[in-house]
């Protein structure tokens, strides 16, 4: 069975599998119920949050979109922080809410610039929300949130957070921070099947929304609508108007159960040592890293192609002869860079050294000058 290491969807455990292949189960009762608020509270814990908290039956563009939209009025001023692919996905997706769009841009492979997001404050003290993605899963960039948060919190702004590809994998305190609106998935670093995402709501994004001068535009990606309906049913229905994936909501609780059986700071920790221990692998190969240490993400790696590799070249030998999928760069840097998941269940041994493998093997199969031994390096570092 091929090898999931792409950032996501990410391979799950045993046990999930085992959820999946369960009876279908019916979306209402006392049953979903009481499975619908324990994956909730379990979510909080997770999310770090007292707040408010949804489940979609959609996946995490659906949760952005959902946070972005009612984070501003059409017309409000938005600032959107892009340093990569799903930075620009917010764009446009304020571009169809018709809010009014400034944003910071940092190069490819840099984080967010918090003293470029103050210079577009001060400068436009109308804004009225900052969205930014916490871990930039098309350039394995992780931004650090509390210098930029904490910009939005002394002012009243609203922030959006994506930390669709970190929540789970880092530490992500959303109360802590003051995120007001946080989204996450859960097909990536909570290692259960894609098709839920999540939205954190705080007590200050309620507030702006009761203050709107119209509803969102839309029904099923309203949050006043999910609210009243889970409000109205609360004992029968809670999840909104819609039919759960139940299989999915089992999948996810047992996935959830055994990230808290780990713990969050043990589950953090795992991820940093698997990361620095990847990164020094592949440096001694001789290969070059995309993001620079102080930036680079705990979930993911790009890694840059040697002289004369073309990285879509290298993706398709290691699936085709080692059955272990890699993903490519995104966009501009689409065959200069393949980019390898480490999230959850596959931030091990059992994934990592299999991946450092093969790509040893076809590397240098295919006259890249590297040096062998990738997987010793990365088997020292990790039980350091
Ligand atoms: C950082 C980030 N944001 C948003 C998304 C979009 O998620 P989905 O494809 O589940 O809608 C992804 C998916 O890869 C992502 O990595």
């Amino acid at each position: 069975m091929t090898k999931l290491m792409i950032p996501g969807p990410t391979e799950v455990s045993p046990a999930v599998l085992e959820q999946l292949a369960k009876p279908i189960r019916h979306h209402y009762g006392p049953d979903f119920v009481a499975l619908y608020f324990e994956v909730v509270e379990k979510l909080k814990t997770v999310f770090q949050t007292r707040a408010d908290l949804f489940i979609l039956a959609a996946t995490s563009s659906a949760a952005m979109e959902i946070a972005l939209s009612h984070a501003a009025q059409p017309g409000e001023k938005v600032l959107i922080c892009r340093n990569g692919f799903f930075g620009e996905r917010f764009t446009e997706m304020a571009n169809y809410h018709e809010l009014s769009v400034i944003t910071v841009d940092s190069p490819y492979g840099q984080p967010v610039d918090p003293a470029a997001v103050k210079a577009l404050l001060d400068k436009h003290p109308d804004i009225k929300a900052v969205a930014l993605v916490h871990n930039e899963s098309s350039t394995a960039v992780e931004t650090g949130l509390k210098p930029i948060l904490d910009l939005t919190r002394a002012r009243g702004i609203l922030s959006v957070v994506d930390a669709v590809s970190s929540l789970g994998g880092a530490d992500v305190p959303t109360d802590g921070l003051g995120i007001d609106f946080c989204v996450s998935g859960s097909q990536k670093c909570l290692a259960a099947p894609a098709g839920l995402s999540f939205v954190s709501v705080s007590e200050s994004a309620w507030q702006a929304i009761a203050r709107r001068a119209k509803p969102v535009r839309s029904w099923y990606l309203n949050l006043e609508n999910l609210r009243a309906y889970r409000e109205k049913w609360q004992n029968w229905h809670p999840q909104g108007p819609n039919t759960a994936p139940v299989s999915l909501y089992l999948a996810l609780n047992q996935a959830l159960d055994e990230l808290l059986a780990e713990g969050l700071p043990a589950r953090f920790a795992r991820q940093i040592r698997v990361r620095d221990a990847f990164r020094a692998s592949m440096r001694a190969m001789g290969l070059g890293l995309f993001t620079d240490d102080s930036c680079a993400s705990k979930t993911l790696t790009a890694v840059r192609m040697p002289a004369g590799i073309d990285g879509s070249v290298l993706l398709d030998r290691v699936l085709r002869r080692h059955d272990i999928l890699l993903a490519g760069g995104i966009g501009p840097l689409a065959s200069q860079l393949i980019r390898v998941g480490h999230m959850a269940w596959t931030a091990s041994e059992d994934y990592l050294l299999p991946t450092i493998q093969a790509l040893e093997t076809e590397l240098l199969a295919m006259g890249a000058a590297i040096q062998p031994g990738g997987a010793d390096i990365f088997r020292a570092a990790f039980h350091i």
